[in-house]
């Protein structure tokens, strides 16, 4: 294998800057949600780069994209890149389009350099990873790892009532294969820690060693829609009052459990959402997580009782749903391995570190040896338009994720199994 092998970090950065302008916003950010008609624009702008890079590109009936690029041995499982091209409403640059378009700058470097892998390489787009259209996160990935069915995927809704199914139909990205027939020798995901920690300790490489366990719920409350004016205080069942002490619930669930645990009411809507009418009824979201998933259940237990407690008062009812249960998740020790020595060989400063986003490796662990290398974000701002790492980061990032990816191939060469 080849260390002294490096990607073209201008070229790079070049793809993720055109990528950008789909969808870009006023900001400076990308708003593309999934399935949407931006979502289907960037993924034939990558499936043309991909094939111009002489890949063979298919999409399986989740809408997931493989790009592969032969290798010696062609009966072996791909060692696969993965990541997502889809945005948060306001999300920034990087988030899930680094790992994908370094995925391509790998196979653009390799064949500049007219380097054969024993196994095939294949570029993964995994569909809907946020999770903020279609809830759950992961949906796509999840589906590829048997954690959910198709159809299950396929019925989950958007807040206008559209269909996953349908709209993956729509965008003409509904593919033949079924999701997660084929096995992955390794997948390897690079990404923005979407937190502070390396850019407080001036390090380059975070080498992902897990990802924290989360759960996502939704919440109705129910109350009485009635007049604003003519209605006396203490005779109302004012949803979005009841809901505005919930969500200090939600709070105090986060800030129970240093320095870990984080709570997070991030989507609410009110009903009729009129300034002189009582709201009668209101939706909201939570979000809890932990890096130990009994922290996250013993959180669970705790917001429960405090809602409950707090609707009573009130005089509404809830109805509290959990959505998504997503465990605590550990890497594979041979791929995190060969992350370490990249940046070790490549003189990048280096640390250990565990997600507290959640991401398609996540599930894809599940299913074959995963692992994936952070690089730093400004201020660990993510979420937000004004993300932005620098390109010698991307490039560092993007070097550890080749050189792994090659070490990884070499040891297919000595074990007929990596692990
Ligand atoms: C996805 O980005 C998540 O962490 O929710
Ligand atoms: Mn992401
Ligand atoms: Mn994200």
């Amino acid at each position: 294998m080849s260390r002294n092998l490096r990607v073209d970090g201008a070229r790079l950065w070049d793809s993720v800057m055109e990528t950008a302008k789909i969808g870009a916003t006023p900001k400076g950010g990308i708003k593309r949600l999934t399935l949407t008609d931006l979502d289907a624009q960037v993924r034939r702008w990558f499936i043309a780069a991909c094939e111009r890079a002489g890949c063979e590109v298919r999409f399986d009936d989740m809408g997931n994209i493989f790009a592969r690029r032969p290798g010696r041995d062609n009966s072996l499982p791909p060692i696969a890149i993965g990541s997502h091209l889809d945005t948060q409403p306001t999300g920034g640059k990087f988030d899930g389009v680094i790992g994908v378009l370094a995925g391509l700058e790998v196979l653009r470097t390799l064949n500049d350099a007219g380097i054969e892998t024993r196994a095939p390489i294949e570029v993964i787009d995994w569909t809907n990873e946020e999770g903020s259209r279609f809830a759950p996160a992961m949906l796509s990935s999840g589906v590829f790892a048997g954690v959910f069915t198709r159809d299950y995927a396929y019925s989950r809704e958007d807040r206008d009532g559209l269909k996953f199914g349908d709209e993956l139909r729509r965008i003409g990205f509904q593919g033949e294969e079924p999701c997660g027939v084929h096995p992955l020798a390794a997948h390897f995901e690079l990404h923005i820690e979407q937190g502070p920690i390396l850019e407080d300790e001036g390090k380059t490489i975070g080498i992902v060693t897990g990802v924290q366990g989360m759960r996502w719920y939704e919440a109705t409350v129910t109350g009485m829609d009635c007049h604003a004016g003519s209605t006396p205080m203490h005779l109302r069942r004012d949803a979005l009052a009841a809901t505005a002490r919930m969500i200090q619930a939600v709070q105090a669930t986060g800030l129970a459990h240093p320095p870990d645990a984080v709570a997070t009411v991030g989507l609410i809507e009110a009903r009729p959402n009129s300034r002189n009418v009582i709201p009668g009824e209101v939706f909201f979201t939570i979000d809890l997580r932990h890096p130990e998933d009994a922290v996250v259940a013993a959180m669970e237990a705790e917001l429960r009782a405090a809602l409950a407690t707090i609707a009573a008062e009130s005089g509404v009812t809830l109805n509290f749903e959990r959505i998504w249960d997503s465990p605590a998740v550990h890497f594979d020790p041979g791929c995190i391995a060969a992350v370490e020595r990249a940046a070790a060989a490549l003189g990048h400063p280096a640390r250990r570190i565990v997600a507290g986003a959640g991401h398609d490796s996540a599930y894809i662990a599940r299913v074959a040896p995963t692992t994936m290398i952070f690089i730093p974000c400004e201020k660990g701002i993510s979420h937000n338009e004004m993300e932005k790492t620098e390109p010698e980061q991307l490039t560092a990032g993007a070097d550890v994720l080749l050189q792994a990816v090659l070490e990884t191939d070499a040891r297919l060469g000595q074990d007929a199994k990596i692990k």
